[in-house]
Parts: C-alpha cells; sequence; structure tokens
C-alpha cells in the first residue's frame, strides 16, 4: 500500500506559521531534482546537507516527532544525500535525490502493520535479530511486576508493531495481569484477554483502568477456560469478526502454580496434558485467526528430576500440528527471578557440581496462518 502526502504546496506553513524542516528538504529536493547541470545539482545537495546538519545541530532532538525515530530517519536523509554527492552521474545523482524525496513524501504500508517502509531505517526499536536481549522491565505507565509470572511489556510491544495495525484486534489466551491489554490500549489495538484466574484478571482490570485509552479502543477481559471455551462464540459475543494477532503465554507447567484450579495448566498432571491443552487453544486460535497473520507463543522450559525438560520445543510443536507455519524461534533473555536472586551461588554451586546450565532463557515462537 503506497500513498502520497505531499499533494500539498510543500511550503505550506504549519500551524505557527513556520515552515517545517521537512517541508523545506521537500521543496528544496523537489527543485534538485529538476536541475539538468550535474554541477548545480551537486552544489545545492552540499546545501542541503549544511541546511539539515544546520537545523539538527540548533534542534538535537528535533523536537518535531518522536526523538529516537527521527534522529535515525535525519540520519538516514542525510546519508542518502551525501550518497548522491558521491554519484559519478547525473541520473544517479537524481535517483539518491529521488529516494530521499520519496522517503519524505511517500507512506508505504504493508498488510500486518503500520510501518513505513519508505522510512525503514526509523524504526531502531523494533528488534530483527532472532536473539533478544532486553534491559530493564518497561514499568512506565499502568505496567509493573506485581502479578509473579507477567511477561516484560516489551515482549507485546515488539508483537504489536510488526504484526498489527491500529484498530486491530488482538487475543491474550493467558491474560494474566493485562500486560498485553495495557499495550494495546496504548497503541490503539482493541484487545480481548483470556484467563482462568479471577485474582489476575482483577488485576487487569485495575491496571486497564490506571492506563490512558487516547484511542478510544475496546478491552475486554474474559473468566474462562482458555482450553475448553468457544473463541468463535466469545467472539461473536462482543461482535468481532476475527483476530489479527493471538499472544500466548501459558504457565511454563508446573515451575509457578498460579491456582488450585485443575483446569489451570499448571496443574497438568503430566507433560502429555499440559501439551493437549496448547494444542487445544493453537486449535481454537486457528479458527478466529485472520488468514497470514500471527500466533506468538512466549514459553520457557524446566528442569525435573535432573533432566532438561524441552517444554517450549515441545509446545512449538503441538502448534504446528495445527497447520501453522513456523515464522521464527526467538530465544530470549531473562533477569534472574526474584525468587532466585538471593540463590544465585546456590544455583551456580548446584549447576557446576550438577553438570547443567542455570536457565537465563525463555523463547518466543511466531506462527503465520
Ligand atoms: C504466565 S501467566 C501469563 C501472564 C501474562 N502474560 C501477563 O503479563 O500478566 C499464565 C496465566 O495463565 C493462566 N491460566 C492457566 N491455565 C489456564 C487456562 N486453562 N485457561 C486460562 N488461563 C489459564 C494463569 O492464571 C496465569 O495468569
Amino acid at each position: 500500500m503506497e500513498s502520497d502526502s505531499a499533494g500539498l504546496d510543500v511550503r505550506e506553513n504549519d500551524k505557527h506559521g513556520s515552515i517545517s524542516k521537512d517541508q523545506e528538504l521537500i521543496y528544496r529536493l523537489k527543485k534538485i531534482e529538476e536541475l539538468e547541470n550535474f554541477k548545480t545539482m551537486k552544489d545545492e545537495i552540499t546545501n542541503t546537507i549544511l541546511f539539515l546538519k544546520e537545523y539538527l545541530f540548533r534542534n538535537p532532538n528535533d523536537s518535531a516527532s518522536v526523538s529516537n525515530e527521527s534522529n535515525d530517519y535525519n540520519a538516514s536523509i542525510l546519508e542518502g544525500l551525501e550518497q548522491a554527492l558521491k554519484a559519478y552521474s547525473l541520473d544517479r545523482c537524481r535517483y539518491y535525490v529521488r529516494r530521499a524525496l520519496k522517503s519524505l513524501t511517500s507512506v508505504k504500508t504493508g498488510k500486518i502493520n503500520d510501518l513505513n517502509m519508505n522510512r525503514w531505517k526509523s524504526y531502531p526499536d523494533i528488534i530483527t535479530d532472532s536473539l533478544w536481549i532486553v534491559g530493564k522491565r518497561d514499568r512506565s505507565g499502568a505496567h509493573n511486576a506485581s502479578y509473579w509470572g507477567n511477561f516484560i511489556p516489551q515482549i507485546p510491544q515488539q508483537l504489536l508493531k510488526r504484526y498489527t495495525k491500529r484498530n486491530d484486534w488482538v487475543l491474550d489466551a493467558f491474560a494474566g495481569s493485562g500486560t498485553t491489554l495495557i499495550e494495546c490500549q496504548r497503541t490503539g489495538r482493541n484487545s480481548l484477554g483470556i484467563d482462568l484466574s479471577e485474582e489476575a484478571l482483577n488485576k487487569a482490570k485495575i491496571n486497564l483502568s490506571r492506563e490512558q485509552n487516547p484511542y478510544g479502543v475496546e478491552a475486554h477481559l474474559v473468566n474462562a477456560d482458555s482450553t475448553a471455551v468457544s473463541y468463535r462464540d466469545l467472539l461473536a459475543k462482543y461482535g468481532i469478526n476475527s483476530i489479527h494477532l493471538a499472544i500466548m503465554h501459558p504457565p511454563y507447567w508446573d515451575i509457578i502454580k498460579f491456582s488450585e484450579d485443575e483446569r489451570d495448566l499448571s496443574n497438568a498432571g503430566n507433560v502429555e496434558q499440559f501439551l493437549q491443552g496448547i494444542r487445544k487453544i493453537a486449535h481454537e486460535i486457528h479458527s478466529v485467526l485472520e488468514e497470514e497473520r500471527y500466533l506468538a507463543l512466549v514459553i520457557g522450559d524446566k528442569y525435573s528430576k535432573g533432566e532438561w525438560i524441552p517444554l517450549g520445543f515441545y509446545s512449538m510443536n503441538e502448534v504446528m500440528k495445527e497447520g501453522y507455519r513456523l515464522k521464527s524461534t526467538i530465544v530470549k533473555n531473562f533477569d534472574v527471578t526474584r525468587g532466585k536472586k538471593s540463590q544465585q551461588e546456590l544455583w551456580r554451586y548446584r549447576a557446576l557440581a550438577g553438570g547443567f546450565y542455570v536457565f537465563k532463557h525463555e523463547y518466543i515462537f511466531l506462527f503465520q496462518k
């Protein structure tokens, strides 16, 4: 999808009566593009580079737009113009100018997100490597770590940017304290979260009420067993046609007991029973997920009686049996959990003595329907 945003007079004043940096750049580049003299073209590019550098020197954060994104974006425009200066022919030089102009004037988005691929360099925060080393937990707004076992908000943050568009519907089959739903509310996605635990949903409700809803989206919490509920009926209840992104962050079997409820996957009697639950949910999600959309499964492994149980890969396999295509296996670091922090030395001793490694990672499996 490509659209032109520069139909307007590029020198039109903004609401404060001044011409924006982007408007000035567009004006200059359009003029340069029309030049037929190679030397004049290069001179004008040099002037434009000076203009941009001077502007950035005066406005180090380029307060006109989101600072991080715009800094990288400005850097990529500069890089393009410097490439144009090095070109050996007028045509090649014009090609680079046109490219810079395009990134300023047209928006190119795909079917499953709102990223403008004409400005793809302006998303340095989006991870594209399969190894995620995420720093401190985001505690902004309503996010908090009070629900033991909740994931860091950076996980849904990354997923929503890559795999959803504004106003899409996101389903979280293990909503817990609502981390995914908070992120959805913040970024203009509608959300549906299911959880078996009333206690978790009460926390989620409080969290959501503490988070602003700048885009006026919907967030629904459902107290149900994700392995038994009909997702079609659930969607119908809220007037939703289909889901655009589904997230599963189940218990890592019995590592953390979430409740006494026997339907709780953390109470599954054995690994087969746990995996049956995972497969049932993947099956149900398949029936409501739009074609080509994504399902993310966040899960870790566990030790039992001195043996590494590859819960992650077992679960991945169950989801694939339901006809999804595996798109990525991400390995993400995690911090030492509260319980284990005081016992770090003990764990190191045990690892050395017992011939094993202390868990420091979990997985995010990405599947496409
Ligand atoms: C790892 S936590 C999810 C945390 C969530 N991502 C967050 O950030 O708060 C797993 C959740 O699964 C829920 N759960 C376990 N078995 C379930 C089931 N059969 N149906 C629905 N929820 C279940 C637990 O109550 C728990 O809240």
